[in-house]
């Protein structure tokens, strides 16, 4: 067994001149996951750190770069998956939280819990040296004049040498959502999912992803044996024959195969691992 990375940086609608900017950071996202990969470490840390190094490249939407809420404020979603374990940790709607990922990995494994919310989990970020900030330092102009329409959402899925898998998804949601709004990043087994059988990120619709539970029907689908591009497919076939939105999925599947699928305009995607480097998709 070797290992493998996928990130993606988001489906949606984003200005051309800017994509080759986010395929690139897609390639150093992935870079920083098979670092950590290469060196025998977890599929939990390198989803980890991709995501981070997207949540700090502004020119996505997750951590600096977050799209704005109806007040003109970052409210952050974020989940993490450990495959191997099925444990589980999420925050959603949160504010001043540079990396939610890492908030999101500090509640899988500091509390009893899955998911905290709001003011809630900005004190677990406290309580737990999690890195707080003025909520202002991740707002971007460009999000202030709002030049681009898309969705966003930044992922990772890994598969490590010891054959574990995860998952790792990251938003600042949606544009002009209403404050407390929460999507489908941090709500597991809809834009995250992490098994024995496949890890999968999706980004997307939120609203439409959390009804057809997009991450758990492609995980599904694995676990019957499908192979990972067919899965990932299907799975957004499944996604667009019942809702009007639109969505990206990648995933990894246990025996390594990668998988990519997408109904969105765009979604920049790279994979690492195995002998090639691949940058799949912009
Ligand atoms: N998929 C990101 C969101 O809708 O919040």
């Amino acid at each position: 067994m070797t290992f493998a990375i996928i990130v993606h940086g988001g489906a949606g609608e984003v200005a051309p001149d800017s994509l080759d900017a986010r395929k690139q950071g897609c390639r150093v996202a992935a870079e920083a996951g098979a670092v950590i990969l290469r060196r025998g470490g977890s599929a939990l840390d390198a989803a980890q750190a991709s995501v981070e190094v997207l949540e700090n490249n502004p020119l996505f939407n997750a951590g600096t770069g977050s799209t704005l809420n109806r007040e003109g404020r970052v409210e952050s979603d974020a989940a993490i998956m450990d495959g191997s374990t099925l444990k589980a940790g999420a925050v959603a709607a949160v504010s001043g939280i540079r990396n939610p990922i890492r908030l999101a990995r500090a509640v899988m494994e500091r509390s009893p819990h899955i998911l905290l919310a709001g003011e809630g989990a900005h004190r677990f970020a406290q309580q737990h040296n999690i890195e707080t900030c003025n909520p202002e330092e991740l707002v971007v102009p460009e999000q202030r004049s709002h030049w681009e329409k898309e969705h966003g959402t930044v992922g990772a899925v890994a598969l490590d040498a010891e054959g574990r898998m995860a998952a790792a998804t990251s938003t600042g949601g949606i544009f002009d959502k209403l404050p407390g709004r929460v999507g489908d990043t941090p709500l597991i087994g809809c834009g995250t999912f992490a098994d024995t059988h496949a890890a999968v990120s999706c980004t997307g619709s939120g609203e439409d992803i959390i009804r057809t539970t997009l991450a758990r029907h492609a995980a599904y689908l694995v676990a019957q044996d499908l192979d990972a591009v067919t899965a990932a497919k299907q799975a957004i076939a499944y996604f667009a024959a019942h809702t009007q939105g639109d969505a990206g999925i990648i995933l990894k599947s246990r025996k390594g195969e990668l998988g990519y699928a997408r109904n969105s305009l765009y979604m920049p995607v790279c994979a690492l691992g195995f002998s090639e480097d691949l940058i799949l998709d912009a």
